[in-house]
C-alpha cells in the first residue's frame, strides 16, 4: 500500500505533457507497476462536463467561478479516482493538478494565491502529488508545436502575457517546493528529456 505514488505533469500546452504521458505509461508496464492515468480539468464524469465548460470559448465566468469550477472537479477525482487508487496500492498519474490552478487561475488570470490555498486545504486535506514535472518551454516553442493542430480553447486563445504569467507562475511554484518539484527544459530533445523522467520514476519507486 505504501507503494503507491502520486504523479503530476504540469506546463504550458505544447510543453508536451501527452507525450512524456505515454512515456510514463510505457515506463510504468515495463517495471509491471499498476497504474491508472487522469487528466484535469476532468478524470470523473462529472469532472469531464465541467472541462467542457471550462474550455468552451462561449463560456463567461467570473475568476472565482472558474476557480471554484477547477475545485469542484478536483474534489470528484480526488474523492472518487486520486484516494481510492492510491489507498490500493496502484500509482495515479495526472495530466495537470493543483499547480496548474495556482499557475492559470492565479498567475494568469490574477486571483490571489491564498484564495486559492484555502480550496486547496478543503479539497486536498494535506493530499500532494510525490513527484511534480514541471515540462518548462519559452512560448514561442510551446506556439509553434501546436500550430495548426486544433482550435484553441478558453485559455490557448489567451494572449501571449497570460501565457508568460502562467509559465512564470509555475517556475515560482517549482522554487518554493524543490523537494516536490522536478523542472525539466522541454525544449530539448525527447530523448534526453525521457532519461531525465526515467531517472525520477526509478528514484521515486526506491523512496520509503
Ligand atoms: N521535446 C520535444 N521535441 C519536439 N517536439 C515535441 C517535444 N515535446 C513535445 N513535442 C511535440 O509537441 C506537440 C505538443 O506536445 P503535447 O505532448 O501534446 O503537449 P501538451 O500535452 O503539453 O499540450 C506534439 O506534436 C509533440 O509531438
Ligand atoms: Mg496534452
Amino acid at each position: 500500500m505504501s507503494n503507491a505514488r502520486f504523479i503530476t505533469l504540469e506546463g504550458l500546452d505544447g510543453a508536451g505533457k501527452s507525450t512524456h504521458l505515454t512515456f510514463i505509461r510505457q515506463w510504468l508496464q515495463q517495471q509491471g507497476i499498476d497504474a491508472v492515468f487522469t487528466r484535469e480539468p476532468g478524470g470523473t464524469p462529472l469532472g469531464e462536463k465541467l472541462r467542457d465548460i471550462l474550455l468552451d470559448i462561449d463560456t463567461d465566468a467570473t475568476l472565482d467561478t472558474e476557480t471554484l469550477l477547477m475545485f469542484a472537479s478536483r474534489q470528484e477525482l480526488i474523492s472518487t479516482v486520486i484516494r481510492p487508487q492510491l489507498a490500493a496500492g496502484k500509482w495515479v498519474v495526472s495530466d495537470r493538478f493543483t499547480d496548474a490552478t495556482f499557475a492559470y487561475q492565479g498567475g494568469g488570470r490574477g486571483v490571489p494565491a491564498e484564495r486559492i490555498a484555502v480550496l486547496e486545504h478543503w479539497v486536498q486535506q494535506g493530499l500532494q502529488p510525490h513527484l511534480t514535472i514541471l515540462l518548462d518551454v519559452p512560448l514561442e516553442v510551446a506556439r509553434a508545436r501546436l500550430e495548426g493542430s486544433r482550435l484553441p480553447d478558453r485559455f490557448e486563445q489567451e494572449r501571449e502575457d497570460f501565457h508568460q504569467r502562467v509559465r512564470q507562475m509555475y517556475l515560482a511554484r517549482a522554487q518554493a517546493n524543490p523537494q516536490r518539484f522536478l523542472v525539466l527544459d522541454a525544449s530539448s530533445e525527447l530523448a534526453a528529456i525521457q532519461q531525465r523522467i526515467a531517472a525520477a520514476l526509478a528514484a521515486l519507486q526506491d523512496a520509503g
